[in-house]
């Protein structure tokens, strides 16, 4: 257990079958408990490992130090998300789930160190659920590239996360080959039910078991 040294809470599979891990990321201020309830919606016989970022703000956790809101401390964050990805490989090893079942669940902040490890490594999701994410950084390496699907879920009307950061970000996950869907909704930063319901039928049509 020597390398998982995040604080974490990992659910297996209600059943034997192998199936998809959904990894759950917070926002500013949540816990690794944050997201279980809507892992276990978008998929009731995934294994669910919800995971604690290791930065205070004000007491509050997040995955990686920003310096305003909405302006990232891209060193800490480029280091957080290679720290990250090494914690999901020892965490695979660990409990025994392979590594290309991992699907990424974020919001907002959770959302955004997802979009960071999309960009920077494209062996490790095999799709990802994304929240109010918008551009973590710009990268300027051209990585691998690799036909994840990634759903963007956005708010029309979010003042955290302008439009045009959502639309950049698909442009920069399709530019590395990632089949990305942008789904717009009537509201704000906070999730409402109905995009939960459209996010659980695309993860259903989009990501196989
Ligand atoms: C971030 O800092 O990642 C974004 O501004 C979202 C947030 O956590 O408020």
């Amino acid at each position: 257990m020597a390398d998982l040294d995040f604080v974490h809470e990992y659910i297996p599979a209600p059943s034997d079958t192998a199936g998809r891990t959904l990894v759950l990321l917070h926002g500013t201020g949540g816990n690794e408990r944050d997201l279980l309830p809507l892992g276990r919606f978008l998929d009731p016989s995934a294994a669910l490992l919800g995971v604690r970022g290791k930065v205070l703000e004000g007491g509050m956790p997040r995955f990686f130090r920003r310096l305003a809101e909405g302006v990232f401390d891209e060193e800490d964050l480029l280091f957080r998300t290679d720290e990250l990805v090494d914690f999901l490989r020892a965490a695979s090893a660990t409990y025994g789930f392979a590594t290309d079942t991992l699907i990424a669940v974020g919001y907002s902040n959770g959302a955004n160190i997802a979009a960071s490890i999309l960009l920077r490594h494209t062996d490790v999701f095999a799709g990802a659920l994304l929240f109010r994410p918008m551009v973590p950084f710009e990268p300027e390496q051209a990585a691998a590239k690799r036909a994840t699907p990634v759903l963007l879920s956005a708010g029309e009307a979010d003042p955290i996360v302008p439009a045009q950061s959502t639309k950049r970000l698909g442009e920069l996950l399709e530019a590395r080959g990632a089949n990305v869907d942008i789904q717009w909704h009537r509201g704000g930063h906070g999730l409402m039910e109905p995009e939960l319901q459209l996010a659980k039928l695309w993860l259903d049509q989009k990501i196989s078991r």
